[in-house]
């Protein structure tokens, strides 16, 4: 096998150093060269901030930051702030938004806000003895550690429990410290893998003296991203007559009753159930990233709780009987609103400022109502006019961008198909007869 060119150094090299190579190794056009550098901040300070939060930074990505008003959440009426690429997510939420602030609003409730560290290890003895040894040793790990969490502590948070588990039966010798942790309204990510490791070394250390026949080997120590006790609920009612305008083919009832069959088929069969969730994330996603949280950690959490009953099935529950309609989704989020990239990334800051600078315990519930939203909007499209007909409503814009529309046809398509079901090719070959009879007059 021919040994591969690896590149030495990149990191050390400068922006323009770093282009250049790219430019070489994979043939770069100019206009992809100049979309690089058009795309840098022209105030230096925010570039420099923007280019430090990760590495290696040749440019910036842009993503639109909308905004979904009219939010009722807990009494409060909220505007969210949402980051997000596709299209339509936004006025789906902002719909669903406005109908519910007219119904009641959503109801948000915090169940726990416990967060998980591991120090996974080896340990080749009895489980009895290994516990018997540990006990004792519990209070001198806490305070061995005390200098990490006394501030989290004076906080709200700092360590809720330590205990030692078997880590599964299909390992052998597989243990761990399980730690739970409150981090007040920090993520906390940081926090609690210094706590772990300085636990781990401690740990190992007095286990060595405690039981010096059979030393205990480290394999890691992380914070676990499934935090099912970090979990938050959110949920809407009303009278079913309420529905009554959403169509004329059916009552509020049946509208009530086809959604909560809806959702049921989502709870029973995961292929649906994947797709329903995703239809929640996008609401979740847009105003965790907006607010500089960790949308990988939500996500992953998300789908793990989805199936903590043995098989994946929908995050959202609906209820139809004749008098009341009620829709309610309960979901794990582990967020920050100080600390990490809520108080570095500007755009987040000010995503925070939009929302009136909550404490994480808010954020969890406004991000569940941003979730159920649009769940809400999703399956309301769905057991109605189908989602295509709103989705390539929004889609028009970008549809019309990539076929380079002037903004003479950008007018002449929006008059044609106005009223009618938008598709690319559709669009496509409308314009390719408007621009083949502009060639002939
Ligand atoms: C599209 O981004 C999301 C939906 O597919 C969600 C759903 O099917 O419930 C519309």
């Amino acid at each position: 096998m021919k040994k591969p060119h690896i590149v030495k150094g990149f990191s050390k090299l400068t922006r323009l150093e770093k282009i250049k190579w790219l430019k070489v190794q994979s043939g770069l056009s100019e206009e992809a060269m100049n979309t690089l550098n058009t795309h840098l901040h022209l105030d230096q300070n925010l570039q420099d901030i923007y280019g430090d939060i990760s590495e290696n930074t040749v440019s910036n990505f842009f993503l639109p930051l909308g905004l979904a008003p009219n939010f009722l959440i807990n009494d409060d009426l909220l505007t969210l702030p949402m980051v997000i690429e596709e299209s339509s997510v936004v006025a789906a939420a902002s719909h669903a938004a406005k109908f519910w602030a007219l119904h009641g609003g959503f109801h948000s409730e915090v169940k726990n806000i416990l967060k998980v560290g591991q120090v996974h290890f080896t340990w080749k003895g009895s489980r009895g003895s290994l516990e018997a040894a540990f006990e004792p040793l519990k209070e001198g790990l806490l305070a061995s550690v005390a200098h990490l969490t006394g501030r989290m502590q004076s906080r709200g948070g700092g360590i809720e429990s330590l205990e030692i588990r078997k880590t599964s039966e299909h390992l052998p010798d597989a243990y761990q410290l399980f730690v739970n942790f409150r981090t007040a309204d920090a993520m906390g990510a940081n926090f609690i893998n210094s706590v772990l490791e300085a636990l781990a070394t401690e740990f190992k250390k007095a286990m060595e003296t405690a039981l010096p026949d059979s030393p205990v080997e480290i394999i890691m120590a992380i914070l676990s991203n499934f935090t099912p006790q970090c979990l938050v609920s959110c949920y809407l009612e009303c009278h079913p007559s309420a529905f009554d305008q959403f169509s004329s083919e059916m009552s509020g009832l049946e509208f009530g009753r086809k959604f909560s069959r809806a959702v049921d088929l989502a709870r029973h069969d995961p292929y649906r159930a994947v797709t329903h969730n995703k239809g929640i994330l996008n609401g979740i996603d847009a105003v965790v990233m907006a607010t500089g949280n960790d949308y990988r950690a939500v996500e992953a959490c998300a789908h793990a709780y989805a199936a903590s009953n043995g098989s994946y099935s929908s995050l959202s529950s609906a209820e139809c009987t004749d008098k009341r309609f009620s829709f309610s989704l309960e979901i794990p989020l582990a967020l920050g609103t100080v600390g990490g990239l809520t108080s570095t990334h500007p755009m987040a800051a000010t995503a925070m400022e939009i929302l009136a600078k909550p404490s994480s315990e808010q954020l969890m519930q406004i991000v569940a109502a941003a979730g159920l939203a649009s769940n809400f909007s999703a399956v309301r499209s769905l057991i109605t006019s189908g989602i295509q007909k709103g989705h390539m409503k929004m889609h028009l814009g970008n549809i019309l961008r990539q076929l380079s529309a002037s903004p003479g046809e950008v007018s002449l398509v929006k008059k044609e198909f106005s009223g009618r079901l938008i598709s690319h090719a559709g669009i496509e070959n409308f314009l390719l007869s408007v621009r083949n009879q502009s060639k002939k007059s």
